[in-house]
């Protein structure tokens, strides 16, 4: 009998009895397959496919974190200038723990003729000026209050990073770079804020340590860079380094980050440019003093004594950070371990708290920018930060879905079906920057514009005008809500303020392409 003779299910029957054998007698790592020879593999399938199936099948509007289905559905629809709009009233439960409530005005607070919301519905730069107290030579401030967060090329595609950059561009807003270095695709004349982790890369000597000199020559060879942060932590890695392995290291990350071809990149924990917090003020007002720029820092937050430190320092002195970011224990990150992501560093409103507190204790708020970050992509959201303190409000994971992400969550494995989060040249190819540059400006200038007409709502011109008493938050049952100044005990410090017309006429205002 020719092979061609047997039928067809004889050979599935063949293979079948293959994989049996192996189960049960050749493979030794899997129990469930040598106990149940050939179904057990369902169960590796189904797992394998279980998250896209939940996300798109099984779970609810509200229930998937980080974003669940109608944050995401938001920022996509505000992304494309689609219908945002929600039917038939709230699908949330309004009584629930934590939520959030704008107390509108009675009558909402209503721009004058000529006014610059009227001409621009999106205009919202930030009400504070970044290195104004400290006399910086090059005072920033951002034309935008909602901006792009730390995210490297590296563990971002070099599509989604020209997308970015391009969309801030057109958005008025800032790119900060995140601790890869500055690259090509940073450089399409979006205003920049560089950043400086522990791995100096891109501004390292061959041993990688600090070198000011690259780090003075990187400014002045572009001048989009408008100021520098310096990571001390984030909210998803805490006093956890990194490790960019050697497989990752194409030679254009390699040129751009100043690391060797072939050999895995650590990151440390710690910086070695400087040891402890004098240490730090003298390296932030170095930095400030050779570049020009403002110079700030960004930090999850957990414990509160070396920030105590910091502020007694600042008095003393009168040096200090022109900006802090404050970033919450939710936050992303594109690889981390689960103890750290889930457990190490405070939410956002309970670190911001925390740290603002310590500021305004000590009267200091107002020479610095509060930036917060960690899910605070939507404007009530924003509304809630802005009423505990924060000036501007930076976003990572939304702009990521505002260009494509559809939160597959394997950012950590070069995967990323979107071609966001990878190096695969086939994945990223599918983006266009130029469609998706527009879709994060318009996500931006959506977000503006909703959070100008929040603002409006509660009576106020501009979002820096929110106090601790304009939210209220669901506590528990006995209490049913209570003002912010009430759950976390203080009263933000009034923002100088004088109109939107002076914020536009302000010489440091960034993202001139707006303004032309
Ligand atoms: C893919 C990815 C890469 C990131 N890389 C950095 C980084 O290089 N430096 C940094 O300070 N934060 C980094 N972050 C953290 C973000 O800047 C941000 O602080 C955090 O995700 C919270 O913002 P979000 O909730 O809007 O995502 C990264 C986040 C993501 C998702």
């Amino acid at each position: 009998m020719a092979l061609s003779d047997i039928s067809w299910w004889i050979w599935v029957i063949l293979f079948l009895l293959i994989v049996a054998i192996r189960d049960v007698f050749v493979q030794k790592k899997h129990t469930i397959s040598h106990n149940f020879p050939i179904v057990g593999h369902l169960r590796f399938l189904l797992e394998s496919i279980g998250p896209e199936m939940r996300q798109y099948f099984v779970a609810n509007n509200r229930e998937e974190l980080p974003f669940n289905r109608i944050e995401r559905g938001w920022i996509y629809a505000s992304a494309k200038k689609e219908n945002n709009y929600e039917g038939f009233g709230t699908d949330r439960d309004i009584y629930a723990n934590q939520h959030v409530f704008v107390n509108n005005a009675m009558l909402p607070y209503k721009p004058k003729e000529n006014h610059p919301n009227l001409i621009d519905k999106t205009f919202l730069p930030c009400a504070k000026i970044m290195g104004a107290y400290n006399n910086r030579r090059r005072p920033f401030r951002p034309a935008s209050v909602i901006n792009v967060s730390a995210m490297s090329f590296g563990s971002l595609s070099a599509k989604a990073m020209e997308s970015l950059n391009k969309g801030v561009k057109i958005a008025g807003a800032y790119h900060n770079t995140g601790e890869g270095g500055l690259s090509p695709y940073h450089s399409n004349g979006g205003d920049i804020i560089f950043q400086i982790g522990t791995g100096y890369f891109g501004i390292r000597d061959d041993d990688g340590n600090f070198s000011m000199d690259k780090l003075v020559a990187l400014v002045e060879a572009n001048p989009f860079v408008k100021a520098i942060e310096i990571k001390l932590s984030q909210g998803a890695k805490p006093g956890k380094g990194g490790v960019l392995p050697a497989a990752k290291i194409t030679e254009e990350i390699s040129k751009i980050r100043h690391v060797p071809l072939g050999r895995d990149v650590i990151s440390p924990p710690n910086h070695s440019a400087f040891k402890d917090i004098p240490g730090l003020i003298e390296f932030i007002e170095k930095i400030a003093q050779l570049t020009g720029l403002p110079v700030g820092v960004k930090a999850a937050i957990g414990k509160i004594e070396q920030w105590e430190e910091l502020a007694d320092l600042m008095i003393a002195t009168g040096k200090g950070p022109d900006f802090i970011t404050i970033d919450g224990g939710e936050g992303g990150t594109g690889a981390a371990p689960p103890s750290f992501a889930d457990h190490v560093s405070l939410p956002w409103v309970y670190g911001f708290s925390d740290l603002y507190k310590v500021f305004l204790k000590r009267k200091l708020t107002e020479r610095i920018v509060f930036i917060g970050s960690g899910r605070l992509g939507f404007p009530a959201k924003a509304a809630m930060a802005f009423s505990m303190g924060a000036d501007c409000i930076n976003v990572a994971r939304e702009a990521m879905l505002s260009i494509g992400c559809i939160q597959a969550q394997v950012c950590h494995t070069n995967r990323c079906p979107s071609g966001v989060a990878t190096q695969n040249k086939w994945l990223q190819n599918g983006i266009d920057p130029t469609l998706k540059s527009e879709r994060l400006a318009q996500y931006f200038k959506t977000f503006s514009k909703e959070f100008i007409e929040v603002t409006h709502a509660a009576g106020y011109e501009h979002p820096c005008q929110f106090t601790m008493r304009d939210i209220n938050i669901n506590v528990d049952d006995k209490n049913l809500t209570s003002k912010l100044h009430k759950t976390y005990k203080y009263e933000k410090s009034p923002v100088a303020f004088t109109s939107m017309q002076d914020l536009k006429d302000c010489p440091h205002l960034g993202g001139k392409t707006l303004q032309s």
